[in-house]
């Protein structure tokens, strides 16, 4: 089943956010295989965001996210890279539907309050960058039987 790697920036993480975002993929049906509290180390920062190393945000960018702390999280769930990305809103929080993650608590694109993966190797890449194999879990729920 597809994993994703969906992470709470410092913004919403300063916000008191993380309960609220983490409910939104709960109640969809998701489920959380892997969750920590964590400072990212520069260098993975800037390996985390290497497709953005030519930008002009880039410095900024690596700046904000080693900021403070993240909310880093693997889930799991039937077509979740592109439902999670959906549920998120766009890149810019003006731009993004209200109802959408972004949308709903986001003001400017430097602090878009989550990432998450775009792909699925960027997931794969993203997930093996974040957490460790025996961080996530790998287990089952009887509301799986009631969701596909
Ligand atoms: P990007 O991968 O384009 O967006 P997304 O997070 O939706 O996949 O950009 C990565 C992050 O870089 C984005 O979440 C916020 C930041 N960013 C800026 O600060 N300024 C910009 O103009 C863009 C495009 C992104
Ligand atoms: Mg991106």
């Amino acid at each position: 089943m597809e994993k994703t790697f969906l992470m709470i920036k410092p913004d919403a993480v300063q916000r008191n956010l993380i309960g609220e975002i983490v409910k939104r993929f709960e109640q969809k049906g998701f489920k959380l295989l892997a969750a920590k509290l964590m400072t990212i180390p520069e260098a993975t920062a800037k390996n985390h965001y290497a497709e953005h190393k030519d930008k002009p945000f880039f410095g900024d960018l690596v700046s904000f996210i080693t900021s403070g702390p993240v909310f880093a999280m693997v889930w799991q769930g039937e077509n979740v890279i592109e439902t999670s990305r959906t549920m998120m809103g766009k890149t810019n929080p003006q731009a993004a539907a209200v109802g959408t993650i972004r949308g709903d608590f986001g003001m400017v694109t430097h602090r878009n309050i989550i990432h998450g993966s775009d792909s699925l190797e960027s997931a794969e890449r993203e997930i093996q960058l974040f957490f460790a194999p025996e961080e996530i879990q790998n287990y089952t729920k009887d509301i799986d039987n009631w969701l596909s």
